[in-house]
């Protein structure tokens, strides 16, 4: 897009943060989580220059709300889940170069900065407003946790910031009869004093730009540009104790207001790279994917994000241009190029909620099953266009058709004969029309798959990887290899070598998306190394004297590429083991049965 696809491209995947308000289930990562690790990986593959970055989002009302409801401090809960999330990521193979917190000393710093140019420079104001407060707590209620009856419609689920039945947009104060979605009470309507950011100043500026992104899909444009038609001041500070302090005077001493989650959130994207530098030595490298035109800053989300990302965290970064401290006058931020949004997973035909036990927790997931079974589920059955739905039989279905039967099936025969027979990656004879036709159309892989990737057409690029490998699967069965080894041995070598070959592309091409067996595979072919840099759990000094646990990786020492196979004639090969495993639908059930009862027991 902006470089020659020869040269090294600079490339920040932007990954959404997870509240750290509990556990999260596996809608979350099919979203957002495995297609952004998958981009990331395959333009590591590529030589490009990727700086993947996250972390948990801390602040806020979710958290609050949970606190409350676990009768602890928001810090407390915060570190609960910002574990749990870490580790549940880091289980499944997430390799960001950075996956953080917004609770940090640096992201504070980073957040007020912006803030206070944006101050500065007059795009954040000052004004009055009528503030709904809960009655019980004396916090802010955000307008989606008030409920009442639409004064449109008269259904009486509307939510405070829109009516679900009728689809207008509302105010907490229009709802009849409103109350607290949190704990039932009325909320409490009073005047009170914010800083907004002023949206009007900067919608020029905002509408050129996205006018001219005609490579999003029609619906993120369309939507990102109705919404900036409308454009009103927004508040971004909140009646809460909870969130990054104001750095404004007549603010930064009230300990009773904040920022608002938002602000503070989508600033993680730029603090987190910030501290990625720092962490490895070199403050400033940063700079060069946030400070850079031709840096492609391509950003996954849920579709209940998208507004944040395509409007209010570009006018942030539009006003605060490079003035700050970070900005140093070395050139104005970068806009997000791609916004990669996802639709919602569904569970067994409900929708996947924290609230309720519906959810499958990623944890209990992975407790069960491989992190390579997860993330094939995901990406080839995921809700990357349309709602989908999750259910048990089809997980197994995928698993077993396909998974197990098309890849894991080519690989396991292949690799038997071959070792049994040779020990080693066969000599091969002269290659037959059949032979190159088929490592053709394998090699001719790497583009099509890599064009897919790029432009984040995830499942059909895996739809494609697993057509080759049923075209492998033919390949073996029409050249029968096995066959041949006592009347021509010689060919029979010949025969392993192509599918051994082809499985090894097949390998590099698959690896963004399963990278465990990826790499398990590279081993029994008898490679040494690794295709891809480990994760790494480390924790690093805050620079205040705290520290915290973060997820990153020298992902530099992977040796993959993403070029075809240079397979050795004659390389030793591992006893072969099975990559993946069949699972049994009736102790799948059972299993689920096990843990929706010991769900419910708990609750
Ligand atoms: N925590 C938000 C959610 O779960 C996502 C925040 S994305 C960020 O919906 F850009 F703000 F970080
Ligand atoms: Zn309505």
């Amino acid at each position: 897009m902006n470089q020659s696809q020869s040269g090294k491209r600079k490339i920040l995947v932007a990954v959404a943060w997870p509240y750290a308000s509990g556990p999260r289930h596996i809608g979350h990562v099919a979203g957002f989580g495995v297609p952004s690790d998958t981009f990331a990986r395959y333009h590591r593959l590529r030589g490009n220059d990727v700086l993947m970055v996250s972390g948990t989002d801390e602040h806020g009302t979710p958290v609050m709300v949970a606190a409350d409801a676990l009768g602890e401090s928001p810090r407390e809960t915060a570190d609960r889940f910002s574990r749990l999330i870490r580790e549940d990521l880091y289980a499944l193979g997430l390799s960001y170069d950075l996956f953080t917190r917004t609770t940090t000393p640096n992201h504070y710093r980073v957040v007020q900065d912006l803030f206070r140019t944006l101050y500065e420079k007059g795009y954040i104001v000052e004004q009055e407003t009528l503030g709904a407060f809960s009655a019980s707590t004396g916090h802010t209620l955000p307008d989606r946790y008030i409920e009442g009856t639409c004064p449109i419609c008269g259904y009486d689920g509307a939510r405070g910031d829109q009516c679900d039945n009728c689809g207008n947009q509302l105010d907490p104060a229009d709802l009849i009869e409103p109350r607290s979605k949190v704990d039932g009470t009325p909320p409490v309507f009073r005047q009170t004093k914010h800083l907004f950011i002023d949206l009007p100043a900067l919608r020029d500026e905002l509408t050129a730009w996205i006018e001219a992104q005609k490579h999003w899909r029609p619906n993120v444009r369309r939507f990102s540009l109705n919404f900036a038609k409308e454009l009103k001041p927004r508040p971004m500070t909140r009646d809460l104790d909870w969130g990054v302090p104001i750095p404004v005077e007549g603010y930064e001493d009230d300990p009773d207001k904040r920022i608002y989650v938002w602000f503070d959130a989508v600033i993680g994207y730029l603090s987190a790279a910030i501290e990625w530098a720092t962490v490895t030595g070199d403050p400033d490298a940063w700079r060069a994917w946030w400070q850079n035109e031709d840096a492609e800053h391509v950003y996954f989300m849920g579709k209940d994000n998208i507004v944040f990302h395509t409007v209010i965290w570009p006018s942030i970064l539009i006003g605060y241009r490079d003035d700050g401290e970070f900005g140093a006058g070395r050139g104005p931020l970068e806009l997000p190029d791609t916004v990669a949004s996802s639709e919602f997973l569904t569970m067994e035909g409900k929708k996947f909620s924290s609230s309720r036990g519906v959810q499958i927790l990623i944890h209990d997931f992975l407790s069960r099953y491989d992190p390579d079974a997860l993330r094939y589920f995901l990406s080839i059955a995921g809700p990357e266009t349309q709602d989908t739905d999750f259910t048990w039989a089809e997980f197994v279905r995928r698993n077993n058709d396909e998974l197990v039967a098309t890849w894991g099936n080519l690989v396991n025969r292949t690799l038997r004969s071959a070792y049994k027979n040779f020990g080693a990656v066969p000599e091969p004879g002269p290659l037959t029309a059949a032979d190159e036709a088929f490592l053709a159309e394998v090699e001719h892989g790497f583009d099509v798959v890599g064009s897919l990737i790029e432009e984040t057409r995830f499942k059909n690029a895996l739809q494609e990887i697993m057509r080759l490998a049923a075209l492998g699967n033919v390949y073996v069965a029409e050249q029968a290899p096995w066959a041949l080894l006592e009347p021509d041995r010689e060919r029979a070598g010949t025969v392993l070598y192509v599918a051994l070959r082809a499985i090894d592309n097949i390998k590099t091409l698959i690896s963004p998306y399963l990278p465990f067996s990826a790499q398990r595979l590279h081993e029994l072919l008898g490679y040494e190394g690794l295709i891809a840099g480990p994760l790494e759990l480390r924790t690093v000094e805050n620079g205040e004297g705290g520290e915290h646990v973060v997820i990153t990786g020298d992902y530099s020492q992977g040796t993959g590429r993403w070029e075809p196979s240079a397979l050795p004639p004659g390389q030793t090969l591992l006893e072969p083991q099975p990559l993946y495993v069949k699972l049994d639908p009736d102790v799948v059930v059972a299993d689920e049965l096990e843990r929706m009862e010991a769900a419910a027991a708990a609750a």
